[in-house]
Order: C-alpha cells, then sequence, then structure tokens
C-alpha cells in the first residue's frame, strides 16, 4: 500500500497499471471536479446513458407492443434485473425483484413481515438510523394499534458513530416481533455483521430485515446463506442508476407463501394479471411484493449499468473500495490531520469488516469544511452535526483523486477559507 511519504506521484503510477482505468472511461466523470458523492448519486455510464436511450427509442417504435416486442420485454423488466441483481446479493433469481422506491418498499415487506402478536409487539432499530425508516416504521407500528413511543426500540449507540452488535442482540427481547437494520450505516460507515444479528434474531424467533441502501453495489451479499428474510435498497447510490431511479427488494424464498400485505396488480401471476380477475393471485416469488405499472425510463439506466458490474464483479469492486478508503484513512492520519490545527477525525472504523463504502471525516466546522470543498470542486456531503462523507467509487475514482481530495482537506483549513462559508448547510446536503 502506498503512503502519505509516497507523495502523488505513487498514486499517479498506481492509477496508470490500474485495469479501473478502462472502466473509469465509461463513466462521465467530471474533467474538472473531483466527485466523492457516489455514495448520494453515482454518476452517469455511458452504458446507463444508451440503456435510456434504447428504451426511448423503444418507446418511439413500438408504443404499446414494448411491453412484450421491447429488449428486454418492459412486462418483465422487474423481474430480469431482479435476476441480473440476485448474484450481487447471494440470492436465487426469484428472490429479487426491481421495483418502487427505497421507503416504498419498506412499507410493503414491513405491513407484511410485520405481525405484532399479544406481547410480541416492538420492532428494534437503533437510534442513528436514515429518518425515513423511522417515519415509515412509526406508521406502521400505529397502523397496527401500537404506539411507536413504546414498541419502537432505539439501540443506542455508544460513541455518536456506530452501534454495537451486542447491544443489537441485547434489544431481541421476548416482546420483539422485528428487527430492521441497515447493512451500513448512512453517516459514519459501519458495517454491521448481517450474518451475526439475523441468526440471532431467529434463535429469539424474531424476522430480520434489512436496509441496503449504502451497501449494494460495494460489498458482496450472501443473503441465501445468512438466513435474511427480507431487504430492500436504492439502485442511484453505488449502482449509478440515476436520480430517484427504481428501488429493488430481497425476500427470502421461504416467505413465497405469504401473502403481501400491500398488493398491487403488478405482483400478479405474470401470466394471469390481464385476465383482470378480482381474486388475487400472487406471482409466488419476491415479484409478489411489486404494486404498481414499473417505471421503465426509470429503470432503463440500470440495465446498462448493471453491465459493468457483471464485467468487473462485486468482489473487485470491494477489494478496490477497501484500497482506496484504506489509502484516504491513511493520508489523513500520516498527514497529521488528525492534530492541531487541522483536528480532523475519521467516524468509520478502520476495521475491514466493519466498514462500508465512504470514510465519514468528522469536523467541528464540517458544514463549512463541506462548503469550502465544494467551492475547490470537491464534491462530498455533509451530514449533521460533524461528518462531511467522501466516498471513493472503485468504479470511476482515482488514486490521484484521493490524493488530492486530502490536500484539499488540509488547504481548506491552511488558508483559512472555509471560514468564510456558511456555518449553515444547504437546503440539500
Ligand atoms: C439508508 C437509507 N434508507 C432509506 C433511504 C430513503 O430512500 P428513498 O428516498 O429512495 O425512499 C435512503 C436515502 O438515501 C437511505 O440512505
Amino acid at each position: 500500500m502506498i503512503s502519505y511519504a509516497d507523495g502523488r506521484d505513487a498514486a499517479e503510477e498506481l492509477d496508470r497499471d490500474d485495469l479501473f482505468a478502462q472502466v473509469r472511461e465509461r463513466f462521465y466523470v467530471p474533467a474538472d471536479a473531483i466527485y466523492m458523492d457516489g455514495n448520494s448519486l453515482g454518476l452517469l455510464s455511458r452504458d446507463a446513458e444508451q440503456a435510456v436511450l434504447h428504451a426511448l427509442d423503444e418507446w418511439k417504435t413500438l408504443g404499446i407492443e414494448g411491453w412484450l416486442n421491447a429488449d428486454p420485454p418492459w412486462f418483465y423488466l422487474g423481474e430480469e434485473l431482479g435476476k441480473r441483481l440476485a448474484g450481487m446479493v447471494g440470492a436465487t433469481p426469484d428472490e429479487v425483484v426491481v421495483t418502487g422506491g427505497t421507503t416504498v418498499n419498506l412499507h410493503a415487506l414491513v405491513a407484511t413481515f410485520y405481525q405484532p402478536e399479544g406481547e410480541r409487539r416492538k420492532i428494534v432499530i437503533n437510534e442513528l438510523d436514515f429518518p425515513s425508516d423511522v417515519y415509515a416504521l412509526e406508521a406502521q407500528i400505529s397502523a397496527r394499534g401500537g404506539e411507536p413511543e413504546r414498541d419502537l426500540v432505539k439501540v443506542r449507540s455508544n460513541d455518536g458513530r456506530t452501534i454495537a452488535e451486542e447491544d443489537i442482540i441485547a434489544a431481541m427481547s421476548d416482546d420483539v416481533a422485528l428487527v430492521l437494520m441497515p447493512s451500513v450505516l448512512y453517516r459514519s460507515g459501519q458495517l454491521l455483521d448481517i450474518e451475526r444479528i439475523t441468526q440471532a434474531g431467529h434463535e429469539r424467533g424474531i424476522v430480520v430485515g434489512w436496509d441496503c441502501a449504502h451497501s449494494i453495489g460495494s460489498i458482496p451479499h450472501r443473503f441465501d446463506d445468512w438466513g435474511v428474510d427480507f431487504a430492500f435498497w436504492c439502485n442511484y447510490k453505488y449502482l449509478n442508476a440515476g436520480p430517484g431511479s427504481v428501488g429493488a427488494l430481497y425476500v427470502n424464498r421461504t416467505h413465497f407463501d405469504k401473502q403481501p400485505a400491500l398488493p398491487g396488480w403488478w405482483g400478479y401471476d405474470k401470466d394471469r394479471q390481464f385476465d383482470m380477475s378480482h381474486e388475487w393471485q400472487g406471482a409466488g416469488t419476491a415479484g409478489a411484493w411489486q404494486i404498481s405499472t414499473l417505471s421503465i425510463l426509470s429503470a432503463a439506466p440500470l440495465v446498462g449499468s448493471l453491465r459493468i458490474f457483471d464485467e468487473v464483479g462485486i468482489d473487485r469492486v470491494r477489494e478496490r473500495s477497501l484500497a482506496l478508503t484504506d489509502y484516504l484513512i491513511e493520508l489523513v492520519r500520516e498527514g497529521g490531520m488528525l492534530d492541531d490545527p487541522y483536528n480532523y477525525a475519521i467516524g468509520t472504523p478502520f476495521d475491514h469488516a466493519r466498514r462500508g463504502g465512504h470514510v465519514a471525516v468528522e469536523h467541528e466546522n464540517g458544514a463549512q469544511i463541506n462548503a469550502a470543498l465544494k467551492s475547490r470542486s470537491v464534491i462530498p456531503d455533509f451530514r449533521p452535526p460533524n461528518v462531511v462523507r467522501l466516498a471513493p467509487i472503485s468504479l470511476y475514482t482515482s488514486f490521484a483523486d484521493v490524493w488530492d481530495t486530502v490536500q484539499a482537506l488540509r488547504d481548506v483549513i491552511d488558508t483559512g477559507e472555509f471560514r468564510r462559508q456558511s456555518d449553515r448547510r444547504g437546503v440539500v446536503a
């Protein structure tokens, strides 16, 4: 591994030899900026662009016939994309479907899998969770006649950054019906041990689901081996499928006999959907949890984007991601930036087994540092109270980009330019 002392030349050298240099060429990487926000919105690839143009062309030429005659046919596109994602998450092809949005899929799955009974009424989450999940779960509890104040248990963090797995397991008491955790915490980037927590839940008769928004496309998953009950995610972060693109869900096949609690005709048995019967006949696969007609134009980018993942493989993506985040963390540490006058802190676990795809760089003037970086065309994002999130993306971030980003972190303090920025975050941070 190259270090701070090796300088920028060593990073450039590594980039020259890198197999990924060709992959980077397939993306619209801004020429005059360093994009470190692919964990919020991945960049457009030429493959994804082509797939959208192809879908538009098919709409132009085929009209309604596109449902069966497009390539791939729109009618089966959610299932087709699910099949292509299945390998990445360790599932069989019929356990994954591309549909809905992250929070919509959470509602559809939790409405089905949260079955409060007698004393078993609680849902365990954690206090560092993404807010949308909390809003949705509170509403799900209320809809079942429960009280969020009492029935939503938030596992506390010991350090404000991470959640101890022992504490999640300790919260699995007899009155818990469901545990819903993020695979990777959105702020600190901590990766939880999905297998350990899932199995601990099952040993106690608890259903365990996962929000994988921050791990899909960055980390390999083995849902079937781990016994995960259900999972959901968005495709617009590491999977580069575009702003607001369609999300995805996984249902373990042992649950295929369950009745989706929020059914819609798109989850119907495909061969009989157009019988227009009022009697529900679910698809008998994860596809049964679809609700509405798939947005073809918002799913199309994924058709192209997954081509890149098929070629590169998620294991190599993960390996390079760890090398990039190792390098970022080392540059901050070896560059003396944890000390005065910089006073940065790293909020992400160093241990590979506990680290997701981004690095949380903390600073008491985080909002101003974030704005100062942006004014230098280094694009991170800010999460209150003090986190500048930096995501070097395997498919298109170079080691030299990481070097330059860390130099920018240093320069905005050396020059005092961060002080000229507002300490209020932007409307979209
Ligand atoms: C961890 C996590 N969960 C849920 C969401 C909500 O996603 P959506 O707007 O697609 O519902 C996000 C969005 O960034 C997220 O990061």
